[in-house]
């Protein structure tokens, strides 16, 4: 049985008495029992959401980090910081890091190695651009991030890792795939880990879809089989909502 998952991205939303806010009335809410619940504010407020959060359903996630250990990166946060205060999972990949900070599969596969060194658990994201859709190269995309960020780890790892497939032209667009489509690409994610390393390991690893789902579609997509959950952008934002969402399986 995979772990099914339900992660909220922050993004660069909630200061510090938001973030205190929004946690409150997320653990207000009713929360499945068999569903991991993931919130990933920004760095900043890490330290008081993990504290926040402790002794509840909800854990906390980093939105990125450098793939350095420590050293002379102004600017930059570790894996060890983040660990430091609590905080035991990263998104790494996502399509805003890849298009707005240039992150390319080298760089990521560095970040990956460094998170897992450290021992934090990894949300993977990768996904097509509607130029690779429309022209009918999104397997092959999809395939190459996966080849060129994160199958470079040993089998493993892989417990520590969470896959995340978030097509470009569905994030914070209001478009989403449809279920079919989401299914199709998720189908193909397991295959392709399943020749990459093997069967068991593939149908082990939790696949989550994101891009803009919300409590009005979030169970049509999560009855695909392979689709293990969601990782939730704007819709995370609001708590009843959120755990709506969770509430989907
Ligand atoms: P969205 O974002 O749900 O707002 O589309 C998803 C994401 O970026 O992870």
């Amino acid at each position: 049985m995979r772990t099914k998952i339900v992660a909220g991205n922050w993004k660069m939303n909630m200061n510090a008495s938001q973030t205190d806010q929004l946690l409150a009335d997320l653990k207000q809410q009713n929360w499945p029992s068999d569903v991991q619940i993931i919130v990933a504010p920004t760095f900043v407020n890490l330290d008081r959401a993990a504290s926040a959060v402790a002794n509840s359903a909800i854990n906390v996630s980093a939105q990125n980090m450098h793939q350095a250990t420590h050293g002379a990166f102004t600017g930059e946060v570790s894996a060890d910081m983040i660990a430091s205060v609590g905080v035991n999972t990263v998104i790494l990949g996502h399509s805003e890091r890849r298009a707005y900070f240039h992150e390319d599969d080298t760089l990521l596969s560095q970040k990956v190695n460094a998170a897992i060194v450290a021992g934090l658990k990894v949300i993977f994201c990768f996904g097509e651009e509607l130029s690779d859709r429309k022209a009918g190269n999104h397997f092959e995309v999809v395939k190459s991030q996966l080849e060129g960020g994160i199958f470079m780890l040993p089998k493993e790892a892989w417990s520590q890792v969470v896959l995340a497939y978030e097509p470009v032209w569905a994030i914070g667009t209001g478009e989403t795939a449809s279920p079919e489509q989401a299914q199709e690409m998720h189908a193909f994610i397991r295959e392709t880990l399943s020749q990459k390393y093997d069967e068991s390991l593939a149908e082990s690893i939790s696949v989550l879809y994101g891009g803009s789902v919300k409590p009005a579609n979030a169970k049509e997509i999560f009855a695909g089989k392979d689709v293990d959950g969601g990782l939730i952008g704007g819709a995370a934002l609001d708590a009843v909502g959120f755990a709506a969402i969770a509430n989907s399986f």
